[in-house]
């Protein structure tokens, strides 16, 4: 698993998850120096990716739990959802496909259990049914899952996969020794070049995707090491692996606006035929909105990245499929001319992002980052065209065409990306381009008043023109719909509207109400125009365990044992019983006094924070907690005085396993020495830690709420304020 921290991990020798398979791995074989002779450095691989690869791969939504039925399943819904027609044509197995060891020749072996007839069975299946066949090996000494690396087995490796018709290797960087006298760049340099000359030297076209700058991530050679990736191979993956089909929906959008923002920046680093990846497309995984997996494939899109699905192709949903199968947004990622968007205007919550077209046009998304609906407006000039004064603008989604004299908007709803086809050009038949947009214009006399506006980007104006609104049951919109004036090109039309919302339960309650102009266009007759308005209330809980909403501790006897780190594993509760911990126990530890939750094990007994409010009252020195941390990160905590006053600081936690570190301030509470997997109790030779950290508090002043962080890889399961 490749965190922003995977190096340090690497090298400080600690990790969790499957990055405790790694260190399994890591302890077993020793580090091997390279016997191979240096690549031919020079040598720039083949262009055997014109245009960004497509297809499948199973790691994020399987992980190690595949085998040959897996991978075929999915491989024939691809060609019967018609996916595979559309350009996803490679499939890919990735980690845990062999044994854990070389045979009596050094070869690969195929895991007999899960691949019972051998991969190269698998490969001539899927060049049966069209598909091309990609498969995972690592440059070091051992996969990041603890499987023979092929560290001194290049050529072999290479030939063998050669032999076995194999079309894409995903070359994977964890464990590669540093060479005495050489840094870490040059390392891996050696041997990814090796590798790079090994498959060159097969005389078989292999697409190579190559993951050696994913360890150099924000790191000083970050950039070389991406200039020497697309010279050895095709792609690369340059930053963390994204969210792990059991992660928790916040985590996943948290992760895909995290390899988003990574990748967007790399621009400069791809030319055609030489591609930067930000990892799988996660459309199908349950947890993510319609908007939310939309976002993902019009950005990659426009990113010019490789568009590998990660899911049970077997249970796609309708709005998966659609998505993926979008054929105007594929055609963005496919373009001829091979370059990569960039982002050219930036604001609140949003960026814009251009991508130039082989035919001139320009894909344009104008990505919403934000929680709250709002209208996102750039310009035909910004997005990269010349002069002109009439675009036509495809709505790639929706197929909705409109023409505007150069203002380019849309009303974007929450983690939503509206994604156009921008073309010179256009005439009367082609209805203007429209927003609705909405202005809060409450006072206190007149709560909930907002004034909704109906713009004309077009060259035509607008007649018999109305604005109808909905919103969700129990809300009042008042009035309900309203006639507008005639809008000039360029004008907007307003219209007055109050909103009343019925009592919210504890918590964050998203509403939408929508706004619905419908007009007449000039010669282009009748069309309408939609404008989400996003209201979010927020009600404390009146204690932290009214907002518990993940499961950290179950019982051994379990054979669910929660999912507190994303990849299906918890805290054993009969382990934190014999420390101390049983349902409602008082912890003392580092000077504070914590209550351990009441709920029973395999019941929600935390807070992944996302930013909850809590009731809480109390003077102190510190606000304190009890909890954990699943992803190396910290996250800023708001507390609220009854005089209305607020104070901030930041909490985090050194990670729940493996870390016996003071990171961000923290102490340990609790160590164990084993924790619950799917496959029952484990200690892989770490220990697993609750910890203790706190914040600062104003003296004098009385403690009214506190809202966590909105931070998913942290985890709470007690506060108190330390007097
Ligand atoms: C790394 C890669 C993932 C996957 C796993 C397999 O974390 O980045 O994409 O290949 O290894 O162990």
């Amino acid at each position: 698993m490749i965190s922003p921290l995977a190096r340090r991990l690497r090298t400080a020798a600690v990790g969790c998850g499957s990055l405790a398979l790694t260190l399994a791995g890591l302890v077993a074989a020793a580090p091997a120096g390279s016997a191979a002779a240096p690549a031919d450095t020079a040598t720039q691989y083949p262009n055997y990716a014109p245009t960004p690869p497509m297809g499948w791969n199973d790691w994020s939504y399987y992980q190690c739990n595949i085998d040959e039925n897996t991978i075929l399943g999915n491989a024939r819904a691809l060609v019967s959802s018609g996916l595979a027609a559309k350009g996803y044509d490679t499939v890919t197995t990735d980690d845990c496909w062999m044994t854990r060891s070389r045979d009596s020749s050094g070869n690969l072996v195929s895991d007999p259990v899960k691949f019972p007839h051998g991969m190269d069975y698998v490969g001539a299946q899927l060049h049966a049914m069209g598909l091309k066949f990609g498969i995972y090996e690592d440059a070091g000494t051992t996969t990041c899952g603890g499987y023979p690396g092929s560290l001194d087995h290049w050529q072999q490796d290479a030939d063998l996969f050669a032999k076995w018709s194999v079309d894409y290797v995903k070359l994977d960087g964890c464990n590669v020794p540093t060479k005495p006298g050489e840094t870490d760049e040059q390392s891996y340099h050696d041997t990814y070049s090796a590798w790079s000359q090994a498959m060159l030297n097969t005389g078989r076209p292999m697409v190579f995707s190559v993951s050696a700058p994913a360890y150099f991530q924000d790191g000083p050679d970050w950039d070389k090491v991406i200039g020497w990736s697309a010279q050895v191979g095709n792609l690369w993956r340059e930053g963390a692996d994204v969210a792990l089909g059991q992660e928790s929906p916040a985590a996943k959008w948290s992760s895909l606006k995290y390899n988003y923002a990574y990748n967007v920046d790399l621009a400069d680093l791809q030319s055609p035929g030489r591609w930067n990846d930000p990892d799988f497309l996660l459309a199908g995984d349950s947890g993510l909105t319609r908007d939310e997996i939309q976002s993902q494939m019009s950005l990659w899109s426009v990113m010019a990245a490789p568009l590998i699905s990660s899911t049970d192709l077997t249970h796609l949903s309708a709005d998966a499929l659609a998505v993926l199968g979008n054929r105007d947004v594929i055609a963005v990622d496919q373009d001829p001319k091979g370059l990569q968007g960039r982002i050219v205007q930036q604001g609140d919550g949003y960026d814009v992002l251009s991508k130039p077209l082989a035919n001139g046009d320009r894909a344009v998304a104008l990505f919403n980052k934000s929680d709250s609906a709002q209208t996102i407006s750039t310009s035909a000039a910004t997005a990269g065209f010349g002069h002109g004064s009439s675009f036509v603008l495809k709505d790639l989604v929706t197929k909705h065409v409109t023409r505007t004299t150069g203002t380019i908007a849309a009303d974007v709803p929450p983690h939503a990306n509206v994604l156009y086809r921008v073309s010179a050009g256009g005439d009367v038949s082609v209805p203007p381009a429209t927003t609705v947009t909405w202005k809060d214009v409450s006072t206190a006399d007149h709560p909930g008043t907002y004034t909704v506006g109906l713009t004309d980007l077009g060259p035509t104006g607008l007649s018999d023109t109305s604005v109808s609104l909905t919103a969700p049951a129990g809300w009042t919109v008042t009035p309900a719909s309203v006639r507008l004036n005639r809008v000039a090109p360029g004008k907007t039309a307003t219209a007055k509207v109050t909103l009343t919302a019925p009592e919210a339960a504890p918590g964050t309650t998203v509403s939408t109400i929508t706004a619905t102009a419908h007009y007449v266009a000039g010669p282009a007759g009748r069309d309408s125009v939609s404008g989400p308005l996003t209201i979010t209330t927020v009600v404390p809980y009146p204690t932290l365990a009214d907002a518990f909403n993940n499961v950290g501790a179950t019982l051994e006897s379990d054979t669910a044992p929660g999912n507190l780190d994303g990849d299906s594993n918890s805290y054993s509760a009969d382990a934190l019983a014999a420390a101390g911990a049983t349902p409602g126990a008082t912890i003392t530890a580092n000077g504070l006094t914590f209550t351990w939750p009441t709920a029973a094990p395999g019941t929600p007994d935390n807070v992944e924070t996302g930013g909850q409010v809590v009731e809480l009252t109390g003077q102190g020195d510190a606000l304190a907690f009890l909890g954990t941390e699943t992803g190396f990160t910290s996250g800023q905590v708001v507390v609220t005085y009854t005089d209305g006053t607020t104070s901030t600081g930041t909490l985090g936690f050194p990670n729940w396993c493996c870390s016996t570190t003071t990171d961000y301030g923290a102490q340990t509470v609790l160590t164990m020495d084993h924790r619950n997997t799917p496959a029952g109790p484990a200690n892989f030779g770490v220990s697993y830690r609750v910890f203790s950290n706190t914040v600062p508090l104003t003296a004098g002043k009385t403690v009214r709420t506190v809202t966590l962080p909105n931070q998913p890889a942290i985890h709470v399961f007690a506060l108190a304020v330390k007097p």
